[in-house]
């Protein structure tokens, strides 16, 4: 097997890139070593502290960019084996970075069909279309067939699930530096250096320039939480109008002992899967963070014995497609260990 150069990794780490992440923080970086493997760190300078205190997102997120990666390669007949190194903790690898698996090729691969979905899997935060009922069938078989997930789809459960995410979103904001993390990670302003880059900007957020500009004046100000006393708070939250919208909600989980690095894998596969069948995705991550949420959910919809539920999406047709903001490819790749 040919050594992966330079300028090959770039251009896979760019591919690996489109997978989703916490905050379109994308903080997995990438880098060839002396042996010829290609190891994934994640940049801790992309870590959200107060969201995500455990780094946990930030695992599933270098997991889900891992699924990328293999594709990428394997849509070159690239095959690796991982070795997954999240556990190790090993911070103290490169400053800034903690190393979070290795790659070494082994081989002939065969391409994925789920690739050919990367380009046209997003993010879709307003209501959805209504889904034919064609399209609804086949969504509930292959859920029906996955080990990992359950479809909630009635109206009644879709509005459990809606006000259990209102609910829990305002718990979460109500925290001041939760809001400020936030708010630091959205782009608000078509001017601001990182719009087209990371974080979540305008488009992403289906905001227009005035509606932007408002709620990050509110997030970031203590105007939020005097509305909140006056009883306004869910009011500022709530997405239940546009999570009803949704063709179905459905509840990610995955074996509770399992590494954020595999989980990652499986949710970003999870989440190409429904893009086959022309369906957008909305995650509620709120939904498994917030514990007495993630208890109500489980309460109604029981997870498998020895499952954690990892992320809640809303899903169904989207009216238009949202672009990719991502950062250049070169940002995502480290310099090589001197020899
Ligand atoms: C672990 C994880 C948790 C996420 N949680 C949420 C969420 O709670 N709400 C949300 O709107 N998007 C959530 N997302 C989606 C990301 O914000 C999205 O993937 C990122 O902004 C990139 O945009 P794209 O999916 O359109 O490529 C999550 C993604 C990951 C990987």
């Amino acid at each position: 097997m040919s050594r992966i150069d330079a300028a090959t990794l770039t251009d896979l780490a760019a591919e690996a890139n489109l997978a989703p992440s916490v905050h379109n923080t994308q903080p997995a970086r990438w880098m060839l070593d002396k042996d010829g493997c290609i190891l994934l760190a994640a940049d801790l300078s992309r870590h959200l502290s107060i969201g995500d205190p455990t780094g946990r997102d930030m695992g599933l997120s270098c997991g889900a960019a891992l699924e990328g990666m293999v594709m990428a390669l394997a849509a070159r007949r690239i095959g690796v084996a991982i070795d997954d190194l999240w556990a190790d903790d090993a911070r103290d690898w490169r400053p800034g970075y903690r190393l979070a698996a290795r790659l070494t090729p082994v081989g002939d691969a065969e391409p994925s069909e789920l690739a050919l979905w990367t380009t046209g899997r997003f993010t879709w935060r307003a209501p959805f279309l209504p889904a034919a009922p064609d399209e609804i069938a086949r969504l509930e078989h292959w859920v029906a067939e996955t080990d990992d997930a359950t479809c909630a789809r009635s109206h009644a459960d879709l509005a459990f699930i809606a006000a259990l995410n209102d609910g829990a979103s305002l718990t979460v904001l109500r925290a001041r530096a939760f809001r400020d993390e936030l708010v630091a990670w959205m782009r608000l302003s078509r001017s601001h250096p990182d719009y087209a880059f990371d974080g979540l900007n305008l488009a992403a957020l289906r905001m227009g320039r005035v509606e932007g500009a408002l709620a990050g004046h509110l997030l970031a100000s203590p105007l939020f939480d005097f509305a909140d006393r006056l009883g306004l708070g869910k009011a500022l939250v709530a997405e239940a109008g546009k999570t009803t919208t949704a063709a179905a909600c459905l509840l990610f989980h995955r074996p509770e002992s399992e590494s954020p690095i595999v989980s990652g894998r499986a949710f970003y596969r999870f989440w190409l899967g429904f893009t086959r069948f022309g369906f957008a995705g909305w995650p509620m991550a709120v939904l498994a963070d917030v514990p007495a949420a993630a208890d109500a959910l489980q309460q109604r919809f029981p997870l498998p014995p020895g499952h954690r539920l990892i992320n809640v999406l809303r899903v169904g047709p989207a009216p238009s497609v949202v672009p990719k903001f991502r950062l250049p490819a070169d940002d995502l790749v480290l310099a090589e260990e001197p020899a």
